[in-house]
């Protein structure tokens, strides 16, 4: 049987070799006897799929992608034009929207991660104030929220376009939400998400505070999860675990990438059987101590392919794992 490659996007500035940002997953990859091949990110995102995926040899079967962040149609381009050539991304575009986006994985995972709901968009236009409404009863109508799109936050704007401090205050909610969608622009993905805040334990072993901090790291411009622009001082950042998931098995349990020297061991059975029922091969599960200690809840769910792996752990493990699956 043929064995996994891993794409990993191209050095913008050297079309030979991986991104820098990747450069030593490409480069642990190859020690492990992996190979790689690589992929034009730019090319991707301006609706060139073909053109991207020329580097990538015909025939080259089964394959995985690690790189930034897709929107999901891109991703189904990415996919056909891998199919055209004769190889096949082993994450589905099917598969990748229902891990990436928050509706695809949320009625799996509904009771185990904040409730919520969403107002789909057709561009960058905030919901009106009956959606919004509805939507806000959806969610129980009042209590404090947190705002974001189908698939990121603007945590680092944390009281001006994430944090929501009373739901029942409709004006108050419209106008983070508007804000967040302003500067979110172009790059709103999916539409508008409104999710319960939870109480999780925090860096310092705080409660969360409603609004001491964001969280992870901003996720850089090109939008892989977590990894870049973290804001200093993470004494208020819930402590999460980002769990790594192939074919409904951890493969590897490591700290988030903004606490990357943080120990977390999360208890993992009712996640395994939520990652299984959803189904999709390679995911990641990002999980938060509730600050009561009354167990862990889910924040999020991503597609693995594009999921940031925290500097200072060793990945081996989990690249071993993709290319003898
Ligand atoms: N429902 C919630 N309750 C409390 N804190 C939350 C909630 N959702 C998100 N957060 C906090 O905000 C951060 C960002 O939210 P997240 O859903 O992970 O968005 P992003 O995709 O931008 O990382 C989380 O890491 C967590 O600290
Ligand atoms: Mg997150």
């Amino acid at each position: 049987m043929p064995v996994p490659a891993i794409i990993f996007p191209v050095d913008p500035l050297n079309p030979r070799r991986p991104d820098p940002h990747f450069a030593w997953e490409a480069r642990l990859l190859r020690e492990l006897g992996g190979e790689h091949h690589l992929v034009d990110h730019d090319a991707l995102l301006t609706g060139r799929a073909p053109e991207a995926v020329r580097r990538v040899p015909r025939d080259s079967g089964p394959l995985w992608y690690r790189g930034w962040m897709l929107p999901s149609a891109r991703y189904a381009d990415f996919a056909a034009a891998l199919t055209a050539r004769g190889g096949n991304l082993l994450t589905s575009a099917p598969g990748y929207a229902a891990a990436h986006e928050l509706p695809g994985w949320y009625g799996v995972f509904e009771g185990a991660t904040p409730a919520s709901a969403w107002i789909p968009s057709d561009g960058p236009v905030a919901p009106g104030p009956q959606e919004l409404s509805a939507a806000v009863a959806r969610i129980g109508g009042s209590g404090p929220a947190i705002v974001k799109d189908y698939v990121k936050s603007r945590k680092h704007e944390w009281h001006e376009a994430c944090y929501v401090p009373e739901l029942a205050d409709l004006p108050a909610v419209g106008r983070v939400v508007r804000r967040f969608v302003e500067l979110q622009g172009e790059f709103l993905a999916g539409g508008v998400v409104l999710r319960r805040y939870e109480e999780f334990e925090h860096a310092d072993g705080a409660e969360g505070a409603g609004g001491s901090g964001g969280a992870e790291g901003a996720g850089g411009s090109r939008g892989s999860d977590g990894g870049k622009g973290d804001e200093p001082g993470a004494g208020g950042r819930a402590v999460e675990a980002r769990v790594w998931w192939l074919d409904g098995r951890p493969i590897l349990v490591g700290p988030h990438p903004d606490a990357p020297r943080r120990n977390v061991e999360p208890d993992l059975t009712e996640v395994r059987a939520l990652v299984r029922r959803l189904g999709c091969r390679f995911v990641t599960t990002d999980l938060a101590r509730r600050a009561d200690g009354s167990g862990w809840r889910v924040v999020e769910v991503g597609d693995g392919q594009v999921s940031d792996l925290p500097r200072g752990i060793d990945p081996s493990g989990l690249l071993t794992s993709l290319i003898t699956a």
